[in-house]
This record gives structure tokens, C-alpha cells and sequence, in this order.
């Protein structure tokens, strides 16, 4: 893949996309060899617990693609899916045993949770030794300090997806739009941390458009389908998309996909749906320098952070880093 370096005089124009499944596979790559050599050193396998509650579609299919990353770079896995009707004292219940199993590295509880169970109650649950979400409070609490901790997987793979292709942080302005708590409030920090100077939008933010324009580096989380366009660019940036939206119309595939609209529609046709970020991708790449793709950019690098973090779990519990 070409990286900033090669084009040091590239501006605006067609904007070159940042493959995430080429860097997801090297991360993947270097953790399975870290797999091997702890496998060569302790006789075990790290092992990660996944729990779901619930039959959300979307949780199901990301819980089978952590799994299925764990199987490819050799980590261990359990699957725990809880019925729809699982109360919290259960689902706390499940946590604490987790907690106290010394074969069980890290602990991952797939969000949102059903309405009724309070997620601040189940995060807080979680030993902070196992917490490869990076969403306790103690990994949070943390990372504020720029103290070292497990970091939530999809800010920290955007990180590792700049840094891989060679595209600067330090100094430059970088905005996010978003304050969640698992991207826009991490995203922020690990820029900082970078020397980024950092701007956080969000949905009250006045001329949202005027702030955005001023980013060399443009984050986007607030999962709205094509929200950011052209106006919201500054000419040359690197925008990241976080956004993952299901689109079913017609109208919305020919105003963000332009030449790609058939093949997004034929997408449509076979599936029912197709995936879009939170930037009209159409109207980015006349401004943008570089900016990732929706399905195919930071989704798959959130998976292989995990597969990092879990290894990185299974080594401090053991005093080995
Ligand atoms: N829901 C959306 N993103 C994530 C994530 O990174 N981890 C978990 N546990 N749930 C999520």
C-alpha cells in the first residue's frame, strides 16, 4: 500500500483510501507469532471470554468475527450468549466467575446491552486485569493520565492505522466528531497523547462545518450515513470513518456512492442492506487526501486490536510484561 511518505506533495484531489484489512492482517499476523512464542514460554493459549445478551443481528455477527479472529492467530475463545431475558444479577454472575478463572485472560461483554440491564453496572463488574474493552473506569481513568492500560480496541487501532501508513499526528489539528465513550472520548486522549491539538464535536457544537474545515485529521463517530461532505472538509485532510450504518434506499446509495452506487445497489439486491460510514465518501474524495473505506477501513482493525489486547492481558497476568 503507497503511504503518506510516497505522495509528500499530494493536497486535495481524489482521495486515496487506508486499506484496514491490509494493516488488521499485519497487527493479526504479529499477534499469532506473540501467540507462539507464549505458547513456546508458558504452555498455554491466551483465552478470551465473549458474552452477548440478547439477539441483536449486528452484536451476533461482530461477536462471530472476534471469535473467528481469535481462532486465526491462535488465542483461545468462549462464546457465552445469553437469552434475550438474561436479568444483571445473571449477567453479573457470569462476569464474577469469569473474573475469578485463572485460565480466562480477558473478558469481553459486546455492547449495547439490552435496555433493562445498566452497562455502567456490567463494565464496572469486569476485573481491570481482564478489561481488553479498555471501557472500565480504572483503563479509563488511565489513559487520561497517559498512564500505560489496555486501550479501547477501535481508537487504538485508528492510531495504529495512521502510524502504519506513515500519516503525521504530531502537530497537526485533529478533530473528532463524536464524544462516545467507546471512540470519540479515547480517540481524543490517544491524540493528545500524540501531540495532536484536539477538537471534540458534537451534536451541540455551533457551525459544525467551520470547526471540521480547520482538521488536517478528521475522526467521524456519530453514526448518522453520510452526515460529513464536502463542507466539512479541509482540502487535503486524512478523514477517518467510524461510522456503520445499514442503508436500504436507493436514493441514499446514488447520493453518497456515485460511480459505486450500481454495485452498492446490487449489494442491496442480495442482502438487503449495505453498509455506509458517517462521510459521503463521494463528496470526500474531492477534498480529502486519504480516507478509509466503509465496510473494509476501521472495522476490521477494532478486531485485531482485540486480539492484541488479549494478548497483552494473558502476558501482564503472568508478570511477563
Ligand atoms: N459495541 C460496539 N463496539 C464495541 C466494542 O468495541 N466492544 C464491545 N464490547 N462492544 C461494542
Amino acid at each position: 500500500m503507497q503511504s503518506a511518505k510516497d505522495t509528500e506533495t499530494k493536497t486535495a484531489g481524489r482521495a486515496q483510501l487506508l486499506d484496514g484489512a491490509v494493516i488488521a492482517e499485519q497487527i493479526k499476523q504479529d499477534v499469532a507469532q506473540e501467540v507462539r512464542q507464549f505458547w513456546a514460554e508458558e504452555e498455554v493459549k491466551p483465552c478470551l471470554a465473549a458474552v452477548r445478551v440478547g439477539d441483536d443481528a449486528a452484536s451476533a455477527v461482530y461477536v462471530r468475527n472476534k471469535i473467528k479472529a481469535c481462532e486465526e492467530v491462535g488465542i483461545r475463545s468462549e462464546h457465552h450468549a445469553l437469552p434475550a431475558g438474561t436479568n444483571a444479577i445473571e449477567l453479573l454472575d457470569l462476569i464474577a466467575s469469569l473474573n475469578s478463572r485463572g485460565d480466562v485472560d480477558g473478558i469481553l461483554v459486546q455492547l449495547p446491552l439490552p435496555g433493562e440491564i445498566d452497562e455502567s453496572t456490567i463494565i464496572d463488574s469486569i476485573d481491570p486485569e481482564k478489561d481488553v474493552d479498555g471501557f472500565h473506569p480504572v483503563s479509563i481513568g488511565k489513559l487520561s493520565m497517559g498512564r500505560p492500560t489496555f486501550v479501547p480496541c477501535t481508537p487504538a487501532g485508528i492510531i495504529e492505522l495512521l502510524e502504519r501508513s506513515d500519516i503525521s499526528i504530531g502537530g497537526t489539528n485533529a478533530c473528532i466528531v463524536g464524544r462516545s465513550q467507546i471512540v470519540g472520548r479515547p480517540m481524543a486522549q490517544l491524540l493528545l497523547q500524540k501531540d495532536a491539538t484536539v477538537t471534540i464535536c458534537h451534536s451541540r457544537t455551533r457551525d459544525l462545518p467551520s470547526v471540521t474545515r480547520q482538521a488536517d485529521l478528521l475522526v467521524v463517530a456519530i453514526g448518522r450515513a453520510g452526515f460529513i461532505g464536502r463542507a466539512h472538509i479541509k482540502p487535503g485532510a486524512t478523514v477517518i470513518d467510524v461510522g456503520m450504518n445499514k442503508i436500504t434506499d436507493e436514493a441514499t446509495v446514488r447520493r453518497l456512492f456515485g460511480a459505486e452506487a450500481d454495485t452498492r445497489l446490487a449489494v442491496i439486491a442480495r442482502r438487503g442492506y449495505t453498509l455506509a460510514g458517517d462521510v459521503n465518501p463521494s463528496e470526500a474524495d474531492e477534498v480529502a487526501a486519504w480516507r478509509t473505506p466503509v465496510p473494509g477501513g476501521v472495522g476490521l482493525l477494532t478486531v485485531a486490536m482485540l486480539m492484541r489486547n488479549t494478548m497483552k492481558a494473558a502476558r501482564l497476568r503472568r508478570g511477563l510484561e
